[in-house]
């Protein structure tokens, strides 16, 4: 019986598409650029084949420094060229550009974290203001944010403090992270140049603001002369405020290789940090070329160092405890063995009255918190961690609830935490006592945003949200212990030139896939839009690492959105991601992979078949792992299901990605290229290998960044080569918007690169669907 319908769609579709061949993309007056091949090739090992496998990698030389190499820069330029004199087709280009500017039209406010426990305590905040290229940062005393806060936040609370545009003189700096120091005098701050992983730590004090320069010295004019390089994250300050814990990935030659390994370093403020002392040193790199990089946590009353070792993204780990009252910080303490092998997660959350809290998915695949007691006693001064073997005994504190994922969780103060669930792809925010593992508050009912930053106060029994949701761009909520309660205190709605969610429709729908298992997604539509089959999506999807990517707002998904008749924006829960539980993850893992890809196609034919939309009227778009989940769909759907393709910083070629930064940390979503039975499942899916040579390809833009060092643009380089010589006559473009001065997130990117990055996929839509505009 689904055979049949099947059928019947994919003739359907076959129709549709030879009838109307995309009217703005000729062929043969847009050439593709000449772009030339070599020899190289690489050489694996496969299972199936039972010896070598040899692929050629014609377009390998794209891989060349893409600032430095004559041949990559021609590439670039003649892309561009090619790009922009399409686009120049795209009449609607004012109308989109004002749409976009009206989607930042709004006060977002974010990171409210609150200095307290001190005789003049004080929130920090950021905030970028309608049309602002990047946020400011405030601080306020609680007294002006109660006022501003009546006020739905109208006019911004306190003083400014710190302008990121300032922080270089071409505005390409940005923060990544930021922490005060608990006596309230020091602003600890993470920058990176064009949002590059790699960062340096710059401190300033908090009474002296960064709001007018005329230099721009690294980290600012007027940051202290304490500056940490080589750091992605992970710093914690001493309780008395006098230095603070970091991790730093091994620095000279090494840069941004994960692979080298780091070390767990402590600075004291005012000395050189050539100076600090190194408690942690990288462990040797393992035979497979894999490594760990530490993380830090410290107790909440300052006195417990403990040290989390992961090697992948899936962060299995190994961890250690060590009570820092009455030693002398060296590479030769006294520490406990908590969990020596990588054999289960574990994620700390406080020490409290000596028992570890954290969360674990050892006899729990979805997690549970639990604990564990400290025995200071069989403590052993080791100068390697790695010689200590003992494992300790959990007791659960909440356990495990079958298919509902725990995702993260925080340490509030002594008595509660935060801990967050994936209930059918919505987030669950609670309150936990610990010492009872009781529930003790249930945040935010709200369950079609997403929660985009969880800060806790300082010392405090607070905690403030961010979230963020499809229509409405930033809430912000604090969730505050009133003596006897936790309340939900609502700081700020920001909507968006009077669009109200309230208008606006989510439901839930399934797809099936090829195996037969059912696909969950998410349609959004406007409350009277006639589902008729003439319809068009916007269908994002990610679908790796137990992630959930619903319900956030994105600017160029809201312009779009809101812009034409008759769009419906949908938001799946592909396997991979963790929607469903940590099993919906394995089973789009490593050798589970292709399903992923398969469950992108299956939504993409549901919308269809359920007359959603009309057939081809998809837009398909995905950012990172995303990327490569839309690249691979768009090789293996059948001709005609989308309209356009936008992989966004896209993995395409995964065997470039084991050879570069951090290629190793990919091995337990993805496989290993140098496993014989891994490279067989890699060498079906990994987009570049995949491109189909007699399939007519939807249009599709591929969107790296220029200072991408996660996801290097050579992928999109080397797929648009390929895909270009494969392809010439392909009937819709096949094209590349280079962004540049942007690194892997989005999150560092100016508005107007943002703007700009919106501004080339819209007018790609509107030249390939012809949807009808109402504003
Ligand atoms: C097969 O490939 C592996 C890995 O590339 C290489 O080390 C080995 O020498 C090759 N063996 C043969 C017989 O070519
Ligand atoms: C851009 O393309 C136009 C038209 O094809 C051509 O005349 C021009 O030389 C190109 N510019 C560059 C820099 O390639
Ligand atoms: C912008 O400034 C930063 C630091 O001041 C520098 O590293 C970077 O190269 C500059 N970028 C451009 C495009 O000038
Ligand atoms: C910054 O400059 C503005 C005008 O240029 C001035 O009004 C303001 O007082 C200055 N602020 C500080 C902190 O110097
Ligand atoms: C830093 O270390 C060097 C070499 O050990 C030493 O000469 C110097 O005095 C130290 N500086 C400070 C400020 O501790
Ligand atoms: C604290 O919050 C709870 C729950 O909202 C409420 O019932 C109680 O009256 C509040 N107590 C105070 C002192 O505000
Ligand atoms: C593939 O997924 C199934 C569940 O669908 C799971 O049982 C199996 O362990 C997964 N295999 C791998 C290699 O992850
Ligand atoms: C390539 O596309 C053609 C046309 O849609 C299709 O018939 C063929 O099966 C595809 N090949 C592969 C390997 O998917
Ligand atoms: C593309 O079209 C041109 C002109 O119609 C033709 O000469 C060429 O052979 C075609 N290329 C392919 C790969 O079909």
């Amino acid at each position: 019986m689904t055979s049949i319908i099947f059928h019947i769609v994919l003739l359907a579709i076959f129709a549709y598409l030879t009838v109307t061949a995309n009217p703005t993309w000729n062929p043969s007056t847009n050439p593709y650029p000449k772009v030339h091949t070599v020899d190289k090739t690489y050489t694996y090992r496969s299972a199936k084949q039972g010896g070598n496998v040899t692929i050629p990698d014609p377009y390998n030389w794209l891989e060349a420094d893409l600032h430095k190499d004559a041949d990559v820069i021609k590439f670039i330029d003649e892309q561009k060229n090619l790009t922009e004199t399409y686009l120049e087709k795209c009449t609607e280009k004012d109308a989109i550009k004002a749409s976009l500017t009206s989607a930042f039209n709004f006060d977002d406010y974010d990171n409210f974290f609150f200095v307290d426990g001190i005789a003049a305590p004080y929130y920090t905040y950021s905030l970028t203001r309608a049309n602002e290229n990047r946020p400011t940062w405030y601080v306020c005393t609680p007294e002006e944010l109660e006022i501003a806060r009546q006020n739905n936040m109208a006019t911004p609370p306190g003083k400014k403090f710190l302008v990121e545009e300032l922080l270089s003189q071409n505005g390409t700096s940005n923060m990544k992270d930021w922490m005060n120091s608990p006596d309230g005098k020091y602003f600890a701050y993470l920058v990176s140049e064009s949002n590059s992983d790699m960062a340096t730590w710059y401190i300033r004090t908090i009474d002296n603001p960064l709001v007018n320069a005329t230099t721009f010295p690294p980290g600012g004019e007027g940051a202290l002369p304490d500056v940490i390089p080589f750091c992605q994250g992970s710093f914690k300050w001493s309780l008395d405020s006098s230095g603070f814990f970091y991790v730093q990935t091994a620095d000279s030659d090494a840069g941004a290789n994960t692979e080298s390994g780091s070390s767990v370093r402590y600075h004291r403020m005012g000395v050189p940090y050539e100076n600090d002392t190194t408690i942690v040193h990288p462990d040797p790199i393992a035979s497979d070329g894999r490594n760990n990089n530490w993380l830090l946590m410290l107790s909440k009353d300052g006195t417990w160092l403990i040290l989390v070792g992961v090697r992948d993204v899936l962060r299995y780990s190994k961890v250690y405890a060590t009570f820092l009252p009455g030693q002398t910080l060296s590479d030769n303490m006294k520490w406990i063995s908590v969990a020596p092998s990588y054999d289960f997660k574990l994620s700390p959350i406080n020490v409290v009255n000596d028992w570890l809290y954290f969360s674990t998915n050892r006899d729990a695949l979805d997690g549970k918190i639990a604990k564990a007691k400290l025995d200071w006693s069989k403590a052993r001064q080791v100068s390697d961690v790695n010689t200590l073997k003992d494992s300790i005994d959990f007791v659960d504190v909440v356990p495990m609830q079958p298919s509902i994922m725990l995702y993260t969780q925080v340490a509030l103060s002594d008595q509660f935490a935060i801990i967050v669930h994936i209930v059918k792809g919505r987030y669950k925010v609670q309150v936990l006592e610990l010492e009872t593992g009781r529930i003790v508050h249930t945040a935010i009912p709200d369950s079609s945003s997403q929660v985009t930053s969880i800060t806790t106060a300082l010392k405090g029994k607070s905690v403030n949200l961010g979230l963020s949701g499809t229509l409405s761009p930033r809430t912000v909520y604090d969730v505050r212990w009133n003596g006897t309660a936790f309340e939900d205190v609502l700081f700020t709605v920001q909507k968006i030139n009077g669009v109200d969610p309230k208008d606006y429709i989510t439901e839930e729908v399934l797809a099936t896939s090829k195996d037969g298992t059912k696909v969950p997604y998410s349609i959004v539509y406007k409350k009277g839009t006639q589902k008729d089959g003439k319809c068009t999506a916007w269908l994002h999807t990610y679908g790796s690492y137990g992630v959930v990517e619903k319900f956030y707002f994105d600017e160029t998904y809201f312009s779009w959105f809101t812009s034409y008749e008759c769009t419906i924006f949908v938001w799946s829960s592909v396997r991979g991601g963790g929607d469903e539980g940590a099993e919906w993850h394995i089973a789009g893992q490593r050798q589970n992979k292709t399903k992923t890809i398969e469950d992108v196609v299956a939504i993409g034919q549901d919308l269809v078949l359920r007359k959603i939309v009309a057939p081809g009227q998809i837009v398909l778009e995905g950012i990172s792992a995303g990327g490569m989940a839309v690249a691979a769909a768009a090789n293996k759907a059948p001709q005609g299901t989308f309209g356009v393709v936008l992989p966004k910083r896209a993995v395409l070629d995964f065997f470039l990605r084991r050879r570069s930064t951090g290629g190793s940390l990919q091995i337990g979503e993805f496989g290993d290229v140098y496993d014989p039975t891994d490279f067989d499942t890699i060498i079906q899916w990994s987009p570049l290998q995949n491109i189909n040579k007699t399939l007519d390809y939807p249009a599709m833009m591929l969107i790296p960044a220029d200072s991408d060092d996660r996801v290097v643009p050579a992928h999109s380089f080397k797929y648009l080569a390929q895909i270009q010589a494969l392809r010439p006559n392909n009937s819709n473009p096949l094209l590349m918007h280079l962004v540049r001065f942007a690194g892997h997130s989005t999150a560092g990117l100016s508005a107007q690169n943002r703007a700009d990055e919106g501004l080339h996929q819209l007018c790609l839509i509107s030249l390939t669907l012809q949807q009808k505009r109402i504003n």
